[in-house]
């Protein structure tokens, strides 16, 4: 059972709706938990080890088309809401601050730097102590060397499940654990939407990384398009689909620039039910394909807008953005769904504290930006 829930306008937004989330702030380090931790800067470019180029410079090889002109009114809105998670499956929050934070992950605790956890922690340091991998992010090494493990040594991989679906958490390099919970509000909801539709809902994903949404929409009936442009992440993807035994799910794995998959499935008219995009800010594509989220989201979401099939269900849009706020993205997300009638809701994804046993609710943890277009 997924433990989240929805908050709206109105209702009491931990963290304020206003509130941005600062990724690119380094943590700081806690007087105890993490005393030989260097929190690493964080990054959102999964994959491969991409460098962000000085200058914002278009890429040449990036394929345009100029926006279309959007006629007809806005969808209504919802803001702010807030989705929260209190975890699900193998995952919760444990505890956060001094710029860091504790989860469960399985069998395993794990701590890594968080730059929104500006207040100091709320359990005691011996806890944080007893934390099975600490991100230290102190070499340059490539995977696990990046990671301390106090305790004893741990593999790069382990099981783990979520909305009913089995994958591995990875110690990456890039201080990620191979998902990122704090989206499984928006995969619960369409898991429901699929599981409620009395078709097989066409999904895509785009910046899929490991998988594991795909592998929840087509395990909920729908036939699903991932594309990542790391040809690692589709391979991490494909083996989270071996150990569910999900070989058998039609999942289509794409290892492709986002943007230039997207142009061809327009140029060819297919059509999507449900898009979720998760865009990092920067990040490459096979052919260094550049992807700048502030030049290029625009237009990434005016093509994904005229691929939604007619019985569209939705387009869901997160953002780990530092510059931008919620209403960045809401506002482009309505002039780009202008004259389609329905919705936009947006705010922001937190994760709430759950303590040590998992139900203990304690202080929420911003993690992004999102903003989804529904036809109602
Ligand atoms: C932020 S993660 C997505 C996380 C995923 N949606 C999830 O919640 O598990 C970013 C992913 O985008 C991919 N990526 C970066 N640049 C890309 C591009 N130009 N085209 C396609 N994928 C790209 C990276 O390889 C990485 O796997």
């Amino acid at each position: 059972m997924v433990k989240h829930r929805e908050s709206r306008s109105g209702q009491k937004a931990a963290g304020g709706p206003g509130a941005k989330p600062r990724r690119d702030m380094p943590g700081k380090l806690p007087a105890k938990p993490a005393r030989d931790s260097r929190p690493a800067k964080p990054s959102r470019d999964l994959g491969e080890r991409v460098a962000e180029p000085r200058t914002a410079a278009p890429a040449a090889a990036t394929p345009e088309r100029p926006l279309i002109a959007r006629t007809g009114e806005r969808p209504t809105e919802r803001v702010p809401v807030i989705l929260e998670s209190l975890g699900a499956g193998d995952f919760h929050l444990i505890d956060s601050g001094n710029g860091l934070k504790l989860e469960q992950y399985g069998p395993y605790r794990v701590v890594r730097p968080e730059a929104q956890a500006l207040w100091p922690p709320s359990l005691a340091s011996h806890v944080w102590d007893k934390a099975d991998a600490v991100f230290t992010g102190d070499t340059d090494e490539d995977g696990m060397g990046r990671w301390r493990f106090p305790r004893e040594a741990l593999g790069e991989t382990w099981p783990l499940q979520l909305l009913g679906v089995d994958f591995l958490g990875r110690f990456t390099a890039f201080r990620h654990v191979g998902v990122f919970p704090e989206q499984i509000v928006h995969w619960a909801w369409m898991k429901e939407q699929a599981e409620a539709a009395k078709r097989p809902l066409k999904v895509l994903n785009l910046f899929g990384y490991t998988g594991v949404a795909s592998l929840v929409a087509a395990a909920a009936g729908a036939e699903v398009t991932h594309v990542d442009a790391s040809k690692k992440a589709i391979g991490w993807a494909r083996e989270n689909q071996a150990l569910g035994r999900m070989e058998k799910l039609p999942i289509r794995w794409i290892c492709e620039d986002a943007m230039k998959f997207i142009l061809r499935e327009e140029r060819r008219g297919n059509k999507y039910d449900i898009i979720l995009t998760d865009p990092p800010k920067f990040g490459r594509g096979p052919n260094g394909e550049v992807w700048h989220l502030f030049e290029h989201l625009p237009l990434m979401l005016d093509i994904c807008r005229e691929i939604l099939s007619p019985k569209a269900l939705g387009l869901v849009l997160t953002a780990y953005s530092i510059r931008a706020s919620f209403y960045s993205i809401h506002e482009l997300m309505r002039e780009t769904m202008r004259g389609a009638g329905g919705a936009v809701e947006s705010g922001e994804l937190v994760i709430r504290e759950a303590g040590l046993d998992g139900r203990t609710p304690g202080r929420a943890l911003s993690t992004s930006l999102f903003s989804r277009w529904v036809p109602k």
